[in-house]
């Protein structure tokens, strides 16, 4: 069995206002999991991964690849977890699109050829191989997104983190979105709307709402039981629901 790559133990969190934004929630990921975390607005789920690279902290228990998270393992940890925000201008601050998807592997210490390698790789995997000398702030708003996520992917992560990845992006380049998830290698935790994707990226997920854990599992099992989905102002996808359709032998062989 995979090792424990993320342990999430009882986990609380109120932002300044007193509004609880989670509340006491658990759960492990294993490494090479590809795990969805999803839930309707207002669930937690930005504020849960906030917590993966220690922008919040001191809520509850984190350990990250044996690491407890705190001041000393901070730097470690930041390393190996590569979270990339919902709003890309949170994640762009540098004037080219080569400067910020650098600024990772220089800090990392890499040579000028390494980081250079790096930059090139990460903006190829995202389809943005062309735009390394533009200004990053002139970018449209989905070229942005898929610039965080190079800026991201340029550190080599173990454990890769996305927040809404898919929003505002062209349906030519989510489906890339989505191939290139599906052949990173790497620990996976994704926050989203977009169940299609989930149901193609992920295995497992967890199901937040008001802050709390409301269930976690397969992702077959969670993304076709309609009751609990709407429950939770969500709902099936349609690419199960055909699949329950069109499919006597149900629909565990779904495939994209
Ligand atoms: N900066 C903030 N100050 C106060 N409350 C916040 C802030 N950001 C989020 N919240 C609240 O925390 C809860 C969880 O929000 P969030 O983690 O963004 O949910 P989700 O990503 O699932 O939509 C919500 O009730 C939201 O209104
Ligand atoms: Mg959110």
């Amino acid at each position: 069995m995979a090792a424990k790559i993320i342990e999430i133990k009882n986990l609380n969190y109120f932002y300044p206002d007193q509004t609880s934004a989670l509340a006491d929630v658990s759960f492990d990921v294993f490494e090479g999991d590809s795990l969805g975390i999803i839930g309707p607005n207002g669930a937690g789920k930005s504020t849960l991964l906030l917590h993966l690279n220690g922008i919040f902290k001191n809520g509850g228990h984190i350990k990250i690849a044996g690491l407890d998270m705190n001041d000393t393992n901070l730097l470690q940890i930041r390393r190996r977890v590569g979270v990339v925000f919902q709003d890309p201008e949170s994640q762009l601050f540098m004037p080219t699109v080569f400067e910020d998807v650098a600024f990772g592997p220089i800090n990392m210490g890499l040579s000028e050829d390494e980081v250079k390698e790096a930059v090139a790789a990460a903006l190829k995997a995202v389809d943005m191989s062309k735009t390394s000398k533009r200004l990053s702030h002139h970018l449209s708003f989905g070229e942005k997104k898929r610039i965080s996520i190079a800026t991201v992917l340029s550190m080599n992560p173990e454990i890769l983190v996305l927040d809404e990845p898919s929003s505002n992006l062209d349906p030519k380049h989510r489906r890339d979105l989505i191939n290139l998830l599906k052949g990173l290698k790497l620990t996976k935790i994704i926050a989203t709307h977009d169940l299609e994707l989930v149901l193609e990226v992920c295995s497992r997920v967890v199901l937040l709402d008001k802050g709390q854990k409301v269930v976690e599992g397969d992702v077959l099992d969670i993304l076709s039981n309609k009751a609990l989905l709407e429950t939770h102002s969500l709902e099936v996808p349609p690419s199960v629901k055909k699949q329950k359709r069109s499919n006597n032998l149900g629909y565990m062989i779904f495939s994209s």
